[in-house]
């Protein structure tokens, strides 16, 4: 089987060697949120936090949540499985949280509101005024920083908080960072099957860009397998290997990389950031744009090894004309990734260029 058609791939499932076992120890991961005043839990997953901070907040059925009209549907699945109601709120240009049509629909019942950091993009001053409200009512934020890197303890103002170290390197974790004491019952061993599936694809993967070995199939059925395993009954346990594998990245380093990149995008392509900060203080999760005929440029791209991240694809319960603004951002939105070494964005621009 042949190699690769080009030395350029960027994103995709993020591929592992054996090599990766003797890098270096950084500890970046284990120190996350050392520096403030949060109580800090860990889970396997997002999925897995919201679910321990339902219990948290002792959220019963009628119990109201405030939750974002864009988001993926993974976030509502704990919701619903604790049979919590919940009520979708409105997301403005740039995406930025509706404040007034969340004041409107804040009722005695509301006892949490979650807000999206949405590509990375700190929320904090976006929603500085809410947050007088809802210390005043005592409604809970649950801020998600699942798309954010991890150095952004600057920006948590939330009274829980959770990443998904699964969106930002290979290996899976979530911090939940959380202003009261929090107790919950974690299952290890529970995520065992989909690590066995998960990891063998990704080391398939790397064979397969480094040398063409294998069929992409033989690893995409794997990565298939592992996702139907992932959403379980018990909150899963982080295993201590992952936390090991997550010690030795360099996230500075990584992250420091992104920004270069975004920032050579943002200069050297006409095009407009579906959240434009020209100055650009946190690392951004990808470089966001809309674009017509989306699905088709993605799989151009993906012929030339750019492989963009899975748009979310909303939720048949959101409400299609009072949330226009989020399905038309669900047809249109298209996530250039941004996992490359600075060198290699003259190749990527070009592949860029002619695609789009
Ligand atoms: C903003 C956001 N929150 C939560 C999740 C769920 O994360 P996990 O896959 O770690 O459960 C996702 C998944 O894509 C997400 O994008």
């Amino acid at each position: 089987m042949h190699k690769s058609n080009s030395n350029l791939i960027v994103g995709g499932e993020p591929p592992i060697s054996l090599s990766d076992i003797f890098k270096s120890h950084k500890g970046q991961f284990s120190k996350y949120g050392d520096g403030t005043k949060y109580h800090k839990y860990y889970t396997f997953g997002a999925y897995y936090s919201l679910k321990a901070i339902i219990i948290a907040l002792k959220l019963e059925r009628n119990d109201q949540v405030l939750l974002p009209s864009y988001l993926c549907p993974t976030i509502i699945s704990p919701f619903k499985e604790a049979k919590v109601s919940y009520q979708f709120y409105k997301v403005k240009e740039g995406l930025c949280p509706d404040l007034d049509d969340i004041y409107s629909k804040i009722t005695s019942n509301t006892k949490a509101i979650l807000i999206i950091d949405y590509f990375g993009f700190p929320s904090k001053e976006l929603v500085k005024p809410l947050i007088s409200i809802t210390n005043h009512k005592n409604i809970a934020i649950i801020q998600d920083n699942v798309q954010a890197w991890l150095d952004n303890e600057k920006f948590l103002y939330g009274d829980y908080c959770f990443n998904s170290m699964r969106k930002i390197s290979p290996y899976e974790a979530s911090v939940i960072l959380s202003r009261k004491d929090m107790k919950f019952t974690c299952s290890p061993g529970k995520m065992n099957k989909f690590i066995l599936h998960k990891r063998y694809a990704q080391f398939l993967r790397n064979y397969h860009l480094k040398y063409g070995w294998f069929r992409a199939s033989s690893f995409l059925s794997h990565i298939e397998i592992a996702n139907s395993l992932y959403h379980q009954k018990a909150i899963a346990a982080l295993p201590k290997i992952n936390r090991i594998m997550l010690d030795k990245l360099n996230f500075n380093q990584l992250g420091e990389n992104r920004k270069i990149v975004y920032r050579m995008l943002l200069k050297s392509l006409n095009l407009k950031p579906i959240i434009m900060n020209s100055d650009i203080n946190y690392i951004p999760l990808g470089f966001a744009i809309q674009v017509n005929n989306r699905d088709r440029i993605k799989r151009e791209l993906s012929k030339k090894n750019v492989y963009c991240p899975i748009h979310w694809k909303l939720s048949e319960e959101i409400n299609k004309r009072e949330f226009e603004f989020s399905w038309n951002l669900q047809e249109k939105e298209l996530t250039l990734p941004l996992n490359i070494k600075p060198n290699q964005v003259p190749t990527y621009l070009k592949v860029l260029k002619e695609v789009l």
